[in-house]
C-alpha cells in the first residue's frame, strides 16, 4: 500500500480515502462519490477494527460481504479496494495506541463504549499512514467520530484535510447503517422512531416550544419508550464542537441519540440551527 501511495504521490496525483468497515451502503455511496469528485484517485479500505468493539459487542457477528463489497467498489471507480487482514494490521506485538481525553470522548457513545474511540482514532492514524490521503471522508452519521478524527489530526498535526459528509437516510429518515440488517421487519419499522424524535426535537428548539435539555430529553425519551423491547442509551444536547452539554439550549447545538432495539444499536443526530 505504501510502495503503491509513494508511486502515485510522487506523480503529483491526489488521494481522497474513505475508511470502512464494509458492507458497504448507500452512506458509504455517499462518501466514495464525494471522493471521485475531489480527487484524482480514490482508496477504499474496508477492515473490521477488533480494537474498536467492546467485549460483549458484534465484532465477530459484524457482517463481511466482501466481494459484494469489491463489486460496488468496481462500480463506483474506485482505484485501490484495501482489505488488510487483522494480523497484518495489529499483530501479537502491536501496543501503540492514540487515546484523547475530555468532553470529546468522555460524552455521548464515549460514556457507554469504554476504549471505543481509542480503537477508531488508532486505527484511523494507522490508516492515514498506510494511504498517505490528500483528503479523508466521513458521515456526519457518526457525528462524535468526526469530531474526535478532526481533534486527532488537528492535535497531531496530520497532514489530511478530514471532509465531513450529510447522513444519508432511507425514505422514511432511518439513518442507513451495516447494522439495520440486524433488524427483523417489525423493529425496522419501530426503528423509524429514533428519526422522528430527533426530528420533533429539533422542531420544538426551533419553534422555541423548549428551550431546556432537561424538559426535551424527557419529551422525547416517552416517543423511544413507545418501542417495544427498546433501551435507550442515551438522548444529549451538546455544543456541535467541542461536545460539552448544555443544559439550556442554544444554538447551533447536536441533538444526538443512542437506542438498542433488541440486541441492536442505533445512533442518530440532527444539528439544530
Ligand atoms: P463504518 O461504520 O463502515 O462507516 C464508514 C464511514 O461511513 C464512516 O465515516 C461513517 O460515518 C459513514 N457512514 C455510515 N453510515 C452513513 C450514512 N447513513 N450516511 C453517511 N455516512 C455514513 O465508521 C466506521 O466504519 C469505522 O469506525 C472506521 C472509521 C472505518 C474506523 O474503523
Amino acid at each position: 500500500m505504501q510502495a503503491y501511495v509513494f508511486r502515485t504521490k510522487s506523480r503529483g496525483i491526489s488521494i481522497g480515502f474513505v475508511p470502512t468497515m464494509g458492507a458497504l451502503h448507500d452512506g458509504h455511496v455517499s462518501l466514495i462519490r464525494r471522493a471521485r469528485k475531489e480527487n484524482e484517485e480514490v482508496i477504499v479500505s474496508v477492515f473490521v477494527n477488533p480494537l474498536q468493539f467492546g467485549p460483549k459487542e458484534d465484532f465477530k457477528a459484524y457482517p463481511r460481504p466482501l466481494s459484494a463489497d469489491k463489486s460496488l467498489c468496481l462500480r463506483e471507480h474506485v482505484d485501490v479496494f484495501f482489505c488488510p487482514s487483522p494480523q497484518e494490521m495489529f499483530p501479537n506485538d502491536f501496543c501503540t495506541s492514540v487515546e484523547l481525553s475530555g468532553p470529546l470522548t468522555a460524552n455521548l457513545c464515549g460514556a457507554f463504549r469504554p476504549g471505543h474511540f481509542k480503537g477508531v482514532a488508532t486505527v484511523v492514524l494507522k490508516l492515514f499512514n498506510l494511504v498517505q490521503p490528500n483528503r479523508a471522508y466521513f458521515g456526519e452519521k457518526d457525528y462524535q467520530q468526526v469530531r474526535v478524527i478532526q481533534r486527532m489530526v488537528q492535535d497531531l498535526s496530520m497532514p489530511v484535510h478530514v471532509v465531513a459528509c450529510p447522513t444519508i437516510r432511507e425514505a422514511d429518515g432511518l439513518a442507513v447503517s451495516s447494522r439495520n440488517r440486524y433488524l427483523s421487519r417489525k423493529q425496522r419499522e419501530e426503528a423509524v422512531k429514533v428519526y422522528q424524535s430527533l426530528y420533533l426535537g429539533r422542531e420544538l428548539v426551533e419553534q422555541k416550544i423548549v428551550l431546556d435539555s432537561g424538559r426535551l430529553i424527557k419529551r422525547l425519551s416517552q416517543v423511544i419508550s413507545t418501542i417495544p423491547s427498546s433501551r435507550l442509551d442515551y438522548i444529549s444536547i451538546a455544543d456541535p464542537l467541542t461536545l460539552e452539554p448544555m443544559n439550556k439550549i442554544r444554538r447551533p447545538a447536536l441533538l444526538a441519540i443512542a437506542v438498542r432495539i433488541g440486541k441492536t444499536r442505533l445512533i442518530d443526530n440532527v444539528i439544530i440551527t
